[in-house]
C-alpha cells in the first residue's frame, strides 16, 4: 500500500487532515488502532471556538454541527456565592463559542470519510515510523493482527507522515532524543466527570471557583448534562458514589440567588489527571505532529481540541501549497508557527486552571490572590476582554 500522506490517528486531528486533504486533491491514508464503535463512544471535550467551526464548514463536515450544536455567547464565573456573566460578543466584537461534542465530531467525519473519503482502516495500530529523514518514510502497522507496510509516498517523490496518534501514540518516539524536548507539568489534582441524562441546569457553561475545589457545569443538549468536580489525584470512582457526586456538585455552585442543579441518572464516569505538556518541535524529517501527539493542555481553558484543528488547518495549507507548486514554505514553517498558538493556549489553560481550582499547598494568601484575580476579571473590562479573547480563540498566526 502507498499513499501521499500517511496518517496516524482518527481522531479528531487525523480524521479533519484527512477530510481536508481529499478535498485539495491529496493522496491520504489514516491508520486508527481502535475499532469504529470504540472511537464513536470516547466522552471527550465539547467546546468548539468559532476558528474550530469555520474550518469544518470549510471542510463540507458541518450539516449536524449547524443544526444540533449550541451557540454561546458567554460563560459564567461563580465565587463567594456570586454569579458574574461575561459576554463575548460585547468583549470581542462579536465572536461565539459553540457547544458539540467531539464524539460528535468523530461520528461526522468518520461517517463522510467512509462514504466519500479516503482510505480510513480501523484497528491498524501503527507499531513505528521509520526513516522519518529519508525521502520515504515508512510507518509499520498491525491491521487486525496482521502486519503490512505502509509506504507514503508523494506524486512528486516526496512523502510524509502525519502523527496524530494522540498522546501514547508512536509518532514523536520516532524523534531523536538529541533532537527534541517535553516541557511538562503536572498539576496536584484531576477531574471527576459525568455525563448525566438531565437537560442542563441552565443555558450556560459555569467555571466555580470554591474553597473544596473547581466545578464545570457543562452540556450535552438537548438532553445530557456535562458536570466535572476537581478531586485529588489518585482518586478511585469507588469513593464516589452518585448521591456525592451530585451532593459535592450542589456545594460548589452554591450562590445567594435562586438556582438549582438538576440531578439526573449518571450515565458515564471518569477521572482525567490534569496536566500540560509540549513537544518541540512539532516536525523531524518527514515526519509531522498534530493535536494531542504533539501538546496536552488542561481542559480548564477547552483548548484541546481547537489546538488540534488549528494545527491539521496549518497542515492542510501547508500540503496544498506543496501540491500546487512543489513550495515547501508551510511545511517548513509549520512547527515554529504551530507552537506560537501552542504555548499561548498552554498560558492561557495554565492561568485558567491555577485561578480556579483549589490548591492543595496553598495558603490563605494564595486564596486570596486567586479571589483578587477573579475580582479583576469582573471588575474590569479591559481584564474580561483579555479572557474573552483567549476562550473565544486568538488568530491562526499566518
Ligand atoms: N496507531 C494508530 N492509531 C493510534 C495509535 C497507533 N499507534 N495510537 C493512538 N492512536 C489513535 C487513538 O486511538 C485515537 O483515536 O489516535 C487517535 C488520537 O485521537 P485523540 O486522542 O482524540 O487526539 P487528537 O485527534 O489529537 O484530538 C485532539 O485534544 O484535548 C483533546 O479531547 C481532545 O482528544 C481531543 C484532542
Ligand atoms: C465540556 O463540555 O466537556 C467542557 C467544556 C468546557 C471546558 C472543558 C470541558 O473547559
Amino acid at each position: 500500500m502507498r499513499t501521499t500522506v500517511g496518517i496516524i490517528g482518527g481522531g479528531p486531528a487525523g480524521l479533519l487532515l484527512a477530510r481536508l486533504l481529499h478535498r485539495a486533491g491529496v493522496d491520504c491514508v489514516v491508520l486508527e488502532s481502535r475499532t469504529r464503535q470504540y472511537v464513536q463512544r470516547r466522552q471527550r471535550a465539547g467546546m468548539l471556538e468559532q476558528g474550530t467551526v469555520d474550518a469544518l464548514r470549510a471542510a463540507d463536515a458541518a450539516a449536524r454541527l449547524d443544526t444540533e450544536g449550541l451557540v454561546h455567547d458567554g460563560i459564567e464565573l461563580r465565587f463567594e456565592r456570586e454569579r458574574h456573566h461575561l459576554d463575548f460578543p460585547v468583549l470581542t466584537g462579536g465572536r461565539t463559542v459553540t457547544i458539540y461534542a467531539q464524539t460528535e465530531i468523530v461520528k461526522d467525519l468518520v461517517a463522510l470519510q467512509l462514504t466519500d473519503g479516503p482510505p480510513l482502516l480501523f484497528e491498524a495500530e501503527a507499531l513505528a515510523v521509520e526513516g522519518p529523514q529519508s525521502g520515504a518514510p515508512v510507518v509499520r502497522f498491525r491491521h487486525e493482527g496482521r502486519e503490512r507496510t505502509l509506504a507514503c509516498e508523494w506524486v512528486v517523490g516526496c512523502e510524509w507522515v502525519v502523527g496524530c496518534d494522540g498522546s501514547h501514540g508512536v509518532a514523536a518516539d520516532a524523534f531523536p532524543a538529541a533532537a527534541c524536548r517535553t516541557y511538562r507539568h503536572d498539576y496536584p489534582y484531576s477531574w471527576l466527570g459525568i455525563l448525566a441524562e438531565v437537560p442542563p441546569s441552565c443555558d450556560e457553561l459555569i467555571y466555580a471557583h470554591h474553597a473544596r475545589g473547581f466545578a464545570l457545569h457543562s452540556m450535552r443538549p438537548p438532553r445530557f448534562s456535562r458536570l466535572y468536580l476537581q478531586v485529588p489525584n489518585g482518586t478511585g470512582l469507588e469513593d464516589w458514589p452518585d448521591d456525592r457526586i451530585w451532593d459535592e456538585l450542589d456545594t460548589r455552585f452554591t450562590v445567594d440567588a435562586d438556582w438549582t442543579l438538576r440531578r439526573g441518572p449518571v450515565t458515564a464516569k471518569s477521572v482525567t489527571p490534569m496536566r500540560s505538556l509540549v513537544h518541540e518541535p512539532m516536525r523531524h524529517g518527514r515526519l509531522l505532529l498534530a493535536g494531542d501527539a504533539a501538546h496536552i493542555v488542561p481542559p480548564t481553558g477547552a483548548k484541546g481540541l481547537n489546538l488540534a484543528v488549528s494545527d491539521v488547518r496549518l497542515l492542510a495549507m501547508a500540503f496544498t501549497e506543496l501540491h500546487a507548486d512543489g513550495s515547501t514554505r508551510l511545511l517548513d514553517g509549520y512547527s515554529d508557527l504551530c507552537l506560537q498558538r501552542v504555548w499561548q493556549a498552554t498560558r492561557f489553560s495554565d492561568d485558567m486552571t491555577r485561578m480556579l481550582h483549589a490548591q492543595p499547598d496553598g495558603d490563605a494568601f494564595d486564596h486570596r490572590m486567586q479571589l483578587a484575580r477573579l475580582r479583576r476579571i469582573t471588575a474590569s473590562r479591559h481584564a474580561a476582554a483579555e479572557l474573552a479573547a483567549n476562550y473565544t480563540g486568538l488568530p491562526l498566526p499566518l
